[in-house]
Formats: structure tokens, C-alpha cells, sequence
């Protein structure tokens, strides 16, 4: 049995109530007569209806009616348990704030998902994690209160799909209320005129006068063969990677999250799919960006037919990281069946960020990235700790094995020999590489980083490098407390302000066709907005930035074959193929124009 300290408000204790329609928990009592509508009367209202967004401020703020402020700040400074909502009518839809305030275990906002931890003595916390250290853990609960825990004594902590966000706070509100406090949500907008610098992170992306078409590679969403599906029933959705075979025009792999990975074999309309690999008892999956994260093929695949991949696993009661190499059968078409070798294992502090890309680069060395794999704001200073793998892009020779690892480092690896510092890290200062790319043409490597409040960034990184985080976020500073007095942070090349995203998915360099206007050009993407951006750069400083295109489904990825097509992969199991061939990337819609954008500038202005 589990006993809840009493300082320490558990979600479904204190807003149960909600749900069944009593009213206790702040003192009052509902009347019978005064039955909240039912839930389901409330989306359709909220959209149809008009609401009063300075009464639903005011509803916002009324700590005895709804309380949303115990748990959200509006200064874009978000110390408290749920997230800072000072952008959130540019990240969301009307439709999906409503979504949010009545269902708010639906979707989990990446780093507030629920932490529970049980202590060897039988008490139970949960909260949103807030610090971990090796020696202990804080945690924020439900009433705003931190709690530090010792790792010493607890018996277990994991995480939990249910939000810290009550669930029936509509039901403190009447159907014009809940409309009243929506409509405020969508007036909560990113400040424009509080971000300094506009080089890089323009205030309008212009988009395409004919958006590039997106056709589905599939007839119908990933179809899962009859009989194949996984232990975790998960696998219709939660695609994460997708690209061809080398040497195999028309041979494809996908991976969802959960461990499976499914070879697709394309002749004009005719598809066949087939289970290549079943990972998922191997592989932890669980919510956010986790799992089965990124795959990554052997330069020399055809001869050795090797693979790689990275993906999390439960061990010791701790989530991890792993970068394992496999094989393939001698026909290609499947996994050869012989277990992994693992080759690196790195223990996550939180549940997220783990970054999730490995590519080979044109040296023929593995590059990793890794996230900062700590609560937001990296309160323990991760991602510039050289002495960590945390917030690194790392990069390892598969080749070789140097004494006591099961990878060599590469002799021209910038930190090698210094002392304190892991010799893996090739560059430091990131918070989310979740994908990044080589040029094919000039090697120059991209990628793209998730920031916390203000916008994520394109980078090319180069060796040795410090991208910034948690120092800077985008363009601005994000805080002091770990900037170093001679440091260089190199700044991004494109940063989004959160009207345009709030998830960069880094995509490539489009090497296709010579004659394209796409030639050259960086495409990526935004899970949430699901906007497809292309962008051009001159020495690492934007030039253009256009929209090319909006996904049916949450991107997660893009993909590529060995012709230089691109491939955007949808979570929900679809991919689509970048028609390039039928838009031109210069010509944008009359009313906007990028032709002049200002001079760029790392500014300082925004500390916190
Ligand atoms: C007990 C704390 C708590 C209260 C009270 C609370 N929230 Fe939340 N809220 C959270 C947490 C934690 C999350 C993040 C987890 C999630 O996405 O469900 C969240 C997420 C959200 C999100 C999604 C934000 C995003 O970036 O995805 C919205 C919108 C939101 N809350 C609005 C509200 C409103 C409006 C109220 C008042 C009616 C409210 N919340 C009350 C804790 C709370």
C-alpha cells in the first residue's frame, strides 16, 4: 500500500472531485441542481461560440474557481509544474487548446510528463521533474510544491501516462466560461517585439505560390501483415525513421518507436511489406521521443551488412540509451536473428531528450546525438558539462575498438587526450538533436536542435563547437548561470519563433536533380505546426526561408533514397514523397518577400 505525504498534493486525490462533479476540493460544494454540462457538451460549444477572452483571464487567474495559474505561468519563464503558456495560441489550434484543457493525459507536453517515485518506506510523490542529480531528485507536484527526494531511498521511480493536469476542470465551468477561457488561450501570443534579434528567426515565412505536393508512398497507412504485430499492439503509428536499403532501389525500411522495423519493397503501385526486425521486448517505448529512435546503415553495408541503430532500454530500474550494431540475412530482406552488439550505453536522467539520430558521416565515423537528458532549463548544466555525453553530438569509429570500449575514437577527434573530457564528443552545447544530416555534396553538417520556451534552431556544426544550450536558446540568451566568460557559441543559421513551430524535425540537403530550384536547399520540418520549411544559407547566415508545404500527419522525420528524393515520415504511419519536381523554390506568394531580411546578431537582451 502506498501512502501519499500529506504536504504533497497527489492529482487524483485533489481534483478527483472534478471528474465526478462535486466541487470539494476548494472548500465549496456543488449543488445538485447546478450539474455541470458533461464533457462532451463542451468542445462543440467552445468552437462555434464567440468568447470573451478578458473574463476568461480572469478565469484563468481565479485560483478558487480553476486554478489553471497554481500550474502555468504566462511570463515565458515556466518554473511551475505544467508548461509556461506565453505562446500557446501560436502553437496550438483552437481545437487543440480545447483538447487540452479536457483531456490533458491525450497529449503530454515533452518534459512534463508525470514522475512517480516510491520510496523504500512506502510513500509515493508524483510530479513533474524539475532537477536530478546522481544523489537526488526534485520533483514539483500538483499544489506547486518541490520535493526532494534522496535516490538512496527510493525503491523505484518511472514515469507515468497520466498528466499532473486534472482531468474535469471543465466542470467548474459553465459552457460560456470554458469558452471564455479558451478564447483566451489563443490570444496568448509570443511577443514579438521581446525578441531582438529577427536575422534567422524572420517574423514571416513566406510560402511557396505552388506548395510543393506531398504523395503518399503508401496506398494506405502503414499496414501491419495479419499475425506480425508486436506485444505492444503500438506499431500502425509511431513512425520515427524511414529510408531505403543501399543498393536496393526499391527496397525501404521503416521504424515505429516501439522496436519494430518493417521492410518495404516498392514496384510502381505494388507494395509488400514485411516485418525485417521485431525489437520490441528489447526496446523501452514509452511516452514522448522514445524507443526505437534512429538507423543508421554501415558505409560498407552491401560488403559486411552491417546496421545500426539506437534505441532505449529498461535496465537496473533505469532508463538508457543504447547504440547497438546488427546484421542483416545474406538476401537483405531481413535482421540475420543474431543478437546485438552493444556498443555504447548511456543512462538517461530524464525521460526525455536523448537525441535520436546516428548517421555516418563522409568520413566513415558514426556521429550520435544526444540530448541533455535533464529536466528543463538543464538545472545541472548537461549540455556544457565536457565531462558528460549529454547534450553532445558525439562521433565514434565502429571500425575499431580502442582499449576498454567497443568503438575506437577517431585520432582527429577535437577533445582527445584532455583531461576530464570524454574524448566521443565532436560538439557540445545541445538540448534535442533529434535529427540532423551530412550535405552529400560538401560534408557540412546540419542539424536541427529543440529549444525549451522561445524557438528551435538550425545549426551546421562544426568540430569542437559550442551551440549554446543552455546558455543560449535560438538566438537569444536563455540563461547566465552556466555562461563562461570567453566562451564562443556559435549561433544558429534559422530559429523558429513559435507561430511557425514548436518541434524542428531536421530533413537534408536536397541533392536531387541539378536542374531543381530545390537544388541545394536545407528542407526540414515542425511535428507540432507540421509546416515544411526550406532554407538557404551563405557562411552559416540565412538567405531565404520559405514553406513549402504543410503534412496531413505530425512529422517525426524525413527520409531519403540513394536518387536524393525526400521522404517526410508522418507519426501516424504515413510517408510521402517531396514532389520537387512540379515547384519552384523562388517563387513565393506576391504578399510576402523575404528579399532583405535584417542584420544578423547574437543578442543578449533576454536573460533569465
Ligand atoms: C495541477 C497543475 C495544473 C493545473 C491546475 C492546470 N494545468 Fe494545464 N498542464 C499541467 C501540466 C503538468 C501540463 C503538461 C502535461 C500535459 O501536457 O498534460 C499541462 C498542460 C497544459 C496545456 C498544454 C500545453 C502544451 O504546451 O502542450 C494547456 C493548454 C493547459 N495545460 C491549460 C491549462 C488551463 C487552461 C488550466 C486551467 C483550466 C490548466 N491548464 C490547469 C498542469 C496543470
Amino acid at each position: 500500500m502506498t501512502i501519499k505525504p500529506s504536504n504533497f498534493v497527489v492529482t487524483t486525490i485533489a481534483f478527483g472531485c472534478f471528474a465526478s462533479g462535486c466541487f470539494t476540493s476548494f472548500g465549496q460544494t456543488q449543488e445538485a441542481a447546478n450539474e455541470p454540462p458533461p464533457i462532451e457538451a463542451y468542445s462543440p460549444f467552445a468552437m462555434v461560440h464567440e468568447g470573451d477572452a478578458a473574463h476568461g483571464a480572469k478565469l484563468f487567474a481565479d485560483e478558487q474557481k480553476v486554478g489553471c495559474t497554481k500550474c502555468h505561468s504566462i511570463d515565458g519563464k515556466g518554473q511551475k509544474a505544467g508548461p509556461d503558456l506565453f505562446a500557446v495560441g501560436d502553437q496550438f489550434a483552437r481545437r487543440e487548446l480545447i483538447d487540452s484543457v479536457l483531456h490533458p493525459s491525450a497529449r503530454i507536453a515533452v518534459g512534463y510528463s508525470t514522475t512517480v517515485a516510491e520510496t523504500k518506506s512506502g510513500e509515493e510523490v508524483q510530479g513533474v521533474l524539475k532537477q536530478a542529480t546522481d544523489k537526488w531528485i526534485e520533483l514539483i507536484g500538483a499544489d506547486g510544491k518541490r520535493v526532494r527526494l534522496n535516490t538512496a531511498d527510493l525503491k523505484e521511480q518511472h514515469g507515468s501516462d497520466v498528466s499532473l493536469m486534472p482531468e474535469g476542470l471543465q466542470a467548474g465551468l459553465s459552457l460560456q466560461d470554458f469558452t471564455d477561457l479558451i478564447s483566451y488561450l489563443v490570444t496568448l501570443k509570443e511577443p514579438v517585439n521581446s525578441i531582438a534579434t529577427r536575422h534567422g528567426m524572420p517574423d514571416e515565412i513566406p510560402a511557396l505560390a505552388q506548395p510543393v505536393a506531398l504523395i503518399p508512398f503508401f496506398k494506405e497507412p502503414l499496414h501491419v501483415p495479419a499475425g506480425t504485430t508486436g506485444e505492444t499492439g503500438k506499431i500502425q503509428a509511431g513512425l520515427v525513421w524511414f529510408g531505403q536499403v543501399p543498393g536496393f532501389a526499391n527496397r525501404f525500411l521503416a521504424t515505429d518507436e516501439a522496436g519494430m522495423i518493417w521492410l518495404i519493397e516498392k514496384h510502381g503501385d505494388d507494395e509488400q511489406i514485411s516485418p525485417f526486425l521485431d525489437l520490441t521486448k528489447e526496446v523501452f517505448s514509452a511516452r514522448g521521443p522514445n524507443g526505437l529512435l534512429g538507423l543508421a546503415f554501415h558505409p560498407e553495408f552491401r560488403q559486411n551488412r552491417k546496421y545500426y541503430l539506437k534505441h532505449q532500454v529498461f535496465e537496473d530500474g533505469k532508463i538508457a540509451t543504447v547504440l547497438v550494431e546488427r546484421t542483416v540475412s545474406p538476401d537483405f530482406k531481413t535482421d540475420s536473428g543474431n543478437p546485438s552488439r552493444r556498443l555504447l550505453k548511456i543512462v538517461s536522467v530524464a525521460e526525455h531528450h536523448n537525441g535520436g539520430c546516428i548517421q555516418f558521416g563522409p568520413d566513415g565515423y558514426l556521429y550520435v546525438g544526444m540530448g541533455d537528458s535533464a529536466p528543463n532549463f538543464d538545472p545541472q548544466d548537461q549540455a556544457q558539462n565536457l565531462g558528460m555525453l549529454f547534450g553532445k553530438m558525439l562521433r565514434i569509429d565502429v571500425n575499431r575498438r580502442n582499449p576498454g570500449l567497443e568503438y575506437g575514437i577517431p585520432s582527429d577527434n577535437p577533445f582527445l587526450g584532455k583531461p576530464g573530457v570524454r574524448p566521443e564528443i565532436w560538439a557540445y552545447g545541445f538540448r534535442e538533436p533529434w535529427r540532423f544530416s551530412f550535405d552529400p555534396l560538401n560534408g557540412d553538417l546540419w542539424v536541427a536542435d529543440l529549444g525549451q520556451e522561445r524557438g528551435d534552431e538550425v545549426d551546421i556544426v562544426r568540430r569542437g563547437e559550442n551551440d549554446g544550450w543552455s546558455v543560449y536558446e535560438g538566438y537569444e540568451l536563455f540563461s547566465s548561470e552556466h555562461r563562461k566568460e570567453g566562451t564562443d557559441y556559435a549561433p544558429p543559421i534559422f530559429s523558429t519563433l513559435r507561430k511557425h513551430g514548436s518541434a524542428v524535425m531536421g530533413g537534408y540537403v536536397y541533392r536531387g536533380d541539378k536542374n531543381s530550384s530545390f537544388y541545394g536547399v536545407y528542407i526540414c520540418g515542425d511535428n507540432v505546426s507540421k509546416h515544411i520549411w526550406g532554407l538557404t544559407q551563405k557562411n552559416r547566415t540565412l538567405k531565404t526561408v520559405h514553406l513549402l508545404a504543410t503534412a496531413p500527419q505530425p512529422i517525426t522525420s524525413f527520409g531519403t533514397d540513394e536518387k536524393g528524393n525526400l521522404y517526410v515520415v508522418g507519426y501516424q504511419g504515413m510517408i510521402y514523397q517531396l514532389d520537387l519536381a512540379h515547384a519552384n523554390f523562388n517563387e513565393t506568394t506576391p504578399s510576402s518577400s523575404t528579399s532583405s531580411l535584417p542584420s544578423p546578431a547574437r543578442q543578449q537582451t533576454a536573460a533569465r
